[in-house]
């Protein structure tokens, strides 16, 4: 397939390295050339200086670009064909505003997150009853080398974008936490880093092995005055759980605009 990524950012050239080894080619546009040129080079897709020569004979247009810059983005896409898809994984962005300002073309929102890059992402699509079996097939297609696929409601695009967008970025923090944790009292940091990926890919294991709820895998580790319930208490103090609750409202608000 022929892709134009519009917007060679984090996340557009995250999708561009996944998309090039899966063989697509490349037409790169970006507003400071050079990301675009080196992005070229390195997985041997073709930069272009204007957005009108990137998209022409493009199958697919995936949007990278800031939501902000919509109106400027859609404004240069005149004349788009009626086959060509536009995946946009704009924050926040409704599915209506995309087509009052992009004319042409078939405009499919999503929400992807970062791991994309490992080809463990997650990418929502909104619903749209509009879209053709062929395009839904094409979409998953696409798609589905990158992680995983679920379509959703559009109007729950702002939590997920929330949860599984800015998620990953919120885990990271997590891992520090542990890992930190672990260096204050005396593990070297590689050690440290390391037990915490192996302990949490084992969390995650557990719960997919158990089809339990968490809090009961969560009981079965806490044995009697032991050191995990212990642990708890000041897990309930400092209220973690809360706090991470918020962190998810924080980005939930934001993505549809309250913020
Ligand atoms: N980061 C994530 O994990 C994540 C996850 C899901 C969705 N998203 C969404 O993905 C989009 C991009 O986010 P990002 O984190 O990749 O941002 P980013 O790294 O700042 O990338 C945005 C890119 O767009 C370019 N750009 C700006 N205006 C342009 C224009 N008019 N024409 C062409 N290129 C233009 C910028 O170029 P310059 O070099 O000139 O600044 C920059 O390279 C956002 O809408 C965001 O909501 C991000």
């Amino acid at each position: 397939m022929e892709i134009a990524i519009l917007g060679c950012g984090v996340m557009g050239s995250a999708f561009a390295r996944k998309w090039a080894d899966l063989g697509h080619h490349l037409r790169l546009y970006n507003r400071s050339r050079a990301k675009a040129e080196q992005l070229a080079d390195e997985t041997g897709g073709q930069f272009f200086d204007q957005i009108e020569e990137a998209t022409r004979g493009a199958d697919l247009l995936l949007l990278g670009v800031k939501p902000h810059q919509l109106n400027t983005i859609g404004a240069a896409l005149e004349g788009l064909d009626e086959q060509q898809l536009i995946f946009s994984i704009l924050s926040g962005v409704t599915l209506k505003e995309l087509k009052k300002e992009i004319k042409g073309g078939i405009s499919i929102r999503m929400m992807p997150n970062l791991a994309i890059t490992c080809a463990k992402g997650v990418t929502a699509v909104a619903e749209d009853p509009s879209l053709s079996e062929g395009v839904r097939k094409k979409v998953n297609e696409l798609l589905e080398p990158l992680g995983k696929v679920v379509w959703a409601n559009e109007q729950d695009l702002d939590i997920i974008t929330a949860l599984a967008g800015s998620g990953p970025s919120f885990a990271c923090a997590l891992i520090e936490a542990f890992a930190e944790a672990g260096i204050e009292h005396g593990l070297r940091s590689e050690m440290a880093f390391d037990l915490t990926l192996a302990m949490m890919e084992g969390a995650i294991a557990l719960v997919h092995a158990e089809e339990n709820h968490p809090a009961v895998i969560r009981h079965k580790i806490c044995s009697a005055g032991g050191t995990t319930i212990a642990g708890h208490r000041a897990l309930q103090e400092y209220r973690v759980q809360a706090g991470i609750m918020a962190a998810i409202e924080a980005a939930f608000n934001k993505a549809r605009g309250k913020s």
